[in-house]
């Protein structure tokens, strides 16, 4: 019988839950599931995986998706336009029903409270498919995928240029637990929020690595690894987009940008990707750009994240 090593959790909500060597089991994991898919494909058969989703989505959807059917089992695609949620029936409700059917949940949302409400009233694992807060199985695919391109996390460091957003928060949350330093930089008033940053460098000083905050993106980029960025506006923030255009003046990366950045540093970025906003062409299309394996990796993190919850 297959022993987890994820054992104590229900659910992944968030990394800050997890410890150095729990991330490191996933990762090698995914690196398992990735290398030899076919080893994994009865792993979770018979089981399917409710997905609700409050806010659009690409990659979450299909990977989730994808990788449940690779898996052996189905997944179940909710928006939550069309089930009883959008006509106000308990979250609670909702976690207990579903619970009765299904073998997980995974949920993009608005609300964090939303997500961590459906963990607590759920029997079953519940993911954290995004919400404002975190977009945890985005932070930890990416912290896989440096560790893909250079062979190690330890000691090497990350560069968030932009908005202090859901993904701002959870690669602050990530690099203490892979040994990674993160330098971001934010234009006043978009900075990350300070409960996430206060936990965010407690994690880091146990671990023994830095996360540091700058006004300028130069400030944050010279001899980074990696070099991050994320939309100016995120879902939810679509009538700010103007403004934020503006606010952001002078966070765009810029291939010149990239030159500050260590020799051999990578960028990357969640994707959806506004060329020309956030990231000019040249940089998400260029040599830096790693943007495709990030969104490929996914799919193998997150059947290494239902293996680990689900098949028990
Ligand atoms: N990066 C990411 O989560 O993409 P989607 O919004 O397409 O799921
Ligand atoms: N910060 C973005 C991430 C999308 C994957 C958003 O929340 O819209």
């Amino acid at each position: 019988m297959f022993k987890s090593p994820w054992q104590r959790h229900k659910d992944l909500i968030s990394i800050h839950d997890f410890t150095t060597d729990e991330v490191e089991a996933l990762f090698q994991l995914a690196a398992n599931v990735k290398a030899r898919p076919e080893r994994y494909r009865n792993a979770l058969a018979g089981q399917t995986l409710a997905m609700i989703f409050e806010k659009s989505s690409t990659r979450t959807r299909v990977s989730f998706e994808v990788g449940m059917y690779q898996l052996g089992g189905i997944a179940t695609f909710l928006s939550s336009r069309d089930i009883q949620i959008g006509r106000g029936e308990p979250i609670s409700d909702t976690a207990k029903v579903l619970s009765r059917y299904v073998s997980g949940i995974m949920a993009r949302t608005f609300a964090h409270s939303t997500v961590t409400d459906l963990a607590k009233y759920a029997t079953v694992p519940v993911i954290n498919g995004l919400t404002d807060l975190l977009h945890p199985c985005q932070g930890l695919t990416d912290y896989f995928t440096v560790r893909e391109k250079f062979g190690h996390t330890k000691g090497l460091t990350l560069a968030y240029v932009g908005d202090g957003n859901n993904m701002c928060h959870s690669l602050m949350f990530g690099g203490p637990k892979v040994g990674m330093n993160v330098k971001v930089a934010t234009p006043e008033g978009f900075r990350p929020n300070p409960e996430i940053v206060e936990k965010a460098k407690a994690d880091a000083k146990a671990a023994g690595t830095t996360i540091e905050a700058f006004a300028r993106p130069e400030e944050a980029i010279r001899g980074a690894n990696a070099v991050y960025t994320d939309v100016w506006a995120s879902m939810g923030q679509e009538a700010e987009a103007q403004a934020r255009v503006k606010a952001f003046a002078g966070f765009q990366v810029t291939p010149a940008l990239m030159e500050l950045a260590d020799k051999e540093a990578v960028f990357m970025h969640c994707l959806p990707a506004h060329r020309g906003e956030e990231v000019a062409a040249e940089v998400a299309d260029g040599r830096w750009s790693v943007i495709f394996d990030e969104a490929e990796n996914r799919l193998h993190v997150q059947k290494a994240i239902m293996l680990l919850l689900m098949n028990r």
